[in-house]
């Protein structure tokens, strides 16, 4: 999840300076805000600073975040012209920064924590693409799923193209490990998951059994398709909080690692809260190999940077028994 971000006091002030896509452009900048969190707590790996939206930029898309909205995109993809006029570029020449950022971070981390790279998954950057930035009921989405389901498959096959290469290209700059977002996908029940997204997502993770690193898997509201996340691929599945951790692993099956599930709202409550509700996740995992702890989606901008500090400190101290 976001290890970065408005809750330091570090971020914000570079903030004040540069705009977000600034930040995200620079490959100083981004390598130094991915070694803010590193530096503020014990943490046991980095994320990269980038995000998941980048990627649509090489495409041809028109991308901006707006302060108090977010993500907001110039030239929503709804027609068929606007698919057939999106670019499949190498990451080299469309992400080069990223991939700057990353052999960055990883030479100063090197030996001491592993670096994760990550991208958006294709459903979930499709429904920014065709939405226009955030939504809440997808219907856009859907709508061409529904109605034009070849114009849908165009779409996303341009972006399974894209993030796989640029997965690959993360790995070869120094990535130890690739995350895949799919925050929305959790909007589809299971029958449109296996039509609509699960190909796709089979296709990535069979191009990463070439990166030479293991994935994650990541969705939200993903209770029902746990099973059929699984089946697409990943070494690792990871969860939001909706589900409890015992109850995910038993549906995701054996073999397969898990990663969560904090809600990122209990780093706000009182530190017993944050000790029980930690204390109970860790519990259901009970000493099995194969778990990675982690907030179940992004953190909160109003999240007090000692509670973060004392999340590490639980986790770190905790004794199975
Ligand atoms: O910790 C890190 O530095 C990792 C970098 C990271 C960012 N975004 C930086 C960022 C990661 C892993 C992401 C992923 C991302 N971005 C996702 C998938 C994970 C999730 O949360 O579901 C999604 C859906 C996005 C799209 C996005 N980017 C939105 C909706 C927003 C606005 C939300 C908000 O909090 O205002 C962003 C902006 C963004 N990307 C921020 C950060 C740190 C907020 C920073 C700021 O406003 O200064």
């Amino acid at each position: 999840m976001r290890q970065a971000g408005r809750y330091l006091a570090e971020y914000r002030k570079l903030r004040e300076k540069y705009s977000l896509l600034d930040m995200f452009h620079s490959p100083e900048l981004a390598a130094k805000v991915t070694l803010q969190p590193v530096t503020a707590f014990e943490l046991d790996a980095a994320i990269i600073f980038a995000d998941i939206l980048l990627p649509l930029e090489g495409m041809g898309i028109k991308l901006e975040f707006v302060e108090k909205e977010g993500p907001r995109i110039g030239n929503p993809v709804r027609a068929a012209a606007a698919v057939a006029a999106l670019k499949v570029r190498p990451p080299s020449e469309t992400l080069a920064y990223v991939l700057e950022a990353l052999r960055a971070v990883r030479s100063e981390i090197d030996g001491k924590i592993p670096l994760i790279g990550f991208a958006g998954a294709p459903f979930t950057l499709a429904s920014y693409a065709i939405e226009g930035g955030s939504s809440r009921s997808f219907l856009r989405t859907k709508g061409m799923m529904y109605e034009s389901p070849e114009l849908f498959d165009q779409l996303m096959k341009k972006l399974t193209d894209t993030i796989s290469s640029f997965l690959l290209a993360q790995a070869a700059a120094g990535a130890q490990v690739v995350q895949l977002f799919d925050s929305w996908v959790g909007c589809l029940g299971p029958a449109d998951y296996r039509d609509y997204v699960q190909p796709y997502m089979r296709a990535i993770f069979q191009t990463l059994k070439h990166a030479g690193v293991p994935s994650i898997h990541f969705g939200t509201g993903t209770a029902d398709l746990l099973p059929l996340m699984r089946q697409a691929g990943g070494d690792v599945i990871g969860v939001d909080w909706r589900t409890p951790l015992d109850t995910a692993w038993e549906r995701i099956g054996p073999g397969t690692g898990i990663q969560g599930n904090l809600d990122p709202a209990v780093l706000i409550a009182p530190q017993k809260v944050l000790a029980q509700r930690t204390g109970e996740i860790l519990g259901k995992i009970q000493g099995r190999p194969g778990h990675i702890f982690n907030l179940g989606h992004g953190i909160l901008p109003s999240t007090p940077v000692d509670s973060v500090r004392s999340l590490v400190d639980i986790v770190h101290n905790y004794q199975a028994n």
